[in-house]
């Protein structure tokens, strides 16, 4: 038995931001942004990341005319939750109004959460355990923009996808996940709480801001990037010819034009979607994969290539 994408859906927020609106609330341009990063604009989301991953369910669910009855596990990757509790997964498992007390949790992987969630849902299938689960991408990554850096709030945009994951006789065939220790602290988001007890000391790791060292990301994401997409077409006896598309994590246009200049594929099979939407962390693969999902046949292969904070990576390769 493999896990199957059914279909996809997603909530991308009304509100856009221009480069042109950034220039208005801090010392930078449009040329800098679109030259550096690919990025032109983002959207803003006005609601938190339950209700965002909520709406990409129900769209999804729309799509597929899925009884919502029928979900047995809802799993929701973010790194921007509403609460440490309860999870982004139980209030969108609430918002369903569902009768039957299904489990629902996140993962948090940064913007590789994806990926982790896709392999924890082809072990929930293959092992039998589980044949219909909706799985989350949601972000809401604006609210920790740090405004006075502007290396880091100009990349980064809101947004949920969700995908339906069925047993099936075709589907996932590979996925793999790492986690490579970010020893300089490369990326990190605080949780910008003091904690105070009577009896400890105050402990506060800063302020809830995106923090990140840009050029080592860089390297890093590259790096792994290439290697990764080497690695799980090698994995499983094929070729980049083989593959229809490669999803990879939107972070930054000079990354993925870097690994398709090391690796030699071409640049058609790459989706990108980062110029409207800049980076949407574990949202922005599968809202990248609902933009392409008219154009794909059953039995194309894909490839779904992300890193992030943690340092964490991942890799999956499917049949459509
Ligand atoms: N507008 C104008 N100038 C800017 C801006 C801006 N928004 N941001 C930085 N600059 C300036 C800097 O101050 C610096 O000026 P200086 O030379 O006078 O000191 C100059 O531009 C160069 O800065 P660098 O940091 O060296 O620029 P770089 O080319 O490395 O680009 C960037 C920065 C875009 C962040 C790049 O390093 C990058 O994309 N890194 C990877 C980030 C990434 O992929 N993050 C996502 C993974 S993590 C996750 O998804 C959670």
């Amino acid at each position: 038995m493999k896990a199957r994408i059914i279909d996809v859906g997603k909530y991308v927020p009304n509100l856009s931001i221009s480069n042109e609106d950034f220039t208005k609330i801090m010392d930078t341009n449009n040329e800098w942004i679109v030259q550096r990063t690919g990025i032109s604009s983002r959207h803003f989301s006005e609601i938190n990341t339950s209700e965002m991953a909520y709406q990409a369910v129900l769209n999804l669910l729309e799509n597929t005319k899925f009884n919502k009855e029928d979900i047995e596990i809802i799993i929701v990757c973010t790194c921007t939750p509403d609460a440490y509790s309860p999870s982004v997964a139980n209030l969108v498992k609430k918002k369903l109004k569902l009768s039957k007390d299904i489990p629902s949790f996140d993962i948090n992987a940064a913007c590789s959460g994806f990926i982790y969630g896709l392999k924890v849902v082809q072990g929930l299938i293959e092992s039998g355990l589980y044949q219909n689960i909706i799985l989350v991408g949601s972000e809401n990554l604006s609210k920790l923009l740090n405004f006075d850096d502007r290396s880091t709030a100009v990349l980064f945009g809101d947004g949920a996808g969700a995908i339906l994951v069925q047993g099936s006789n075709q589907g996932i065939i590979d996925t793999l996940i790492y986690n490579k220790d970010d020893i300089n602290g490369a990326i990190n988001i605080p949780n910008g709480i003091n904690i105070e007890t009577p009896f400890t000391n105050n402990q506060c790791s800063g302020p809830a801001h995106i923090q990140m060292k840009g050029q080592d990301v860089f390297k890093f994401a590259t790096k792994v990037c290439i290697n990764m997409l080497k690695e799980i077409v090698v994995k499983n006896n094929l070729t980049f010819n083989d593959i229809k598309c490669i999803i990879p994590h939107q972070a930054n246009l000079r990354i993925i034009e870097y690994a398709i200049k090391m690796l030699g594929i071409n640049k058609d099979k790459f989706v990108i979607t980062l110029e409207s939407l800049g980076n949407t962390s574990s949202a922005s693969i599968p809202i990248a994969l609902d933009s392409i999902k008219k154009e794909l046949k059953k039995g194309d292969k894909l490839i779904f290539v992300a890193f992030g904070g943690g340092l964490t990576y991942g890799v999956s390769l499917l049949e459509w």
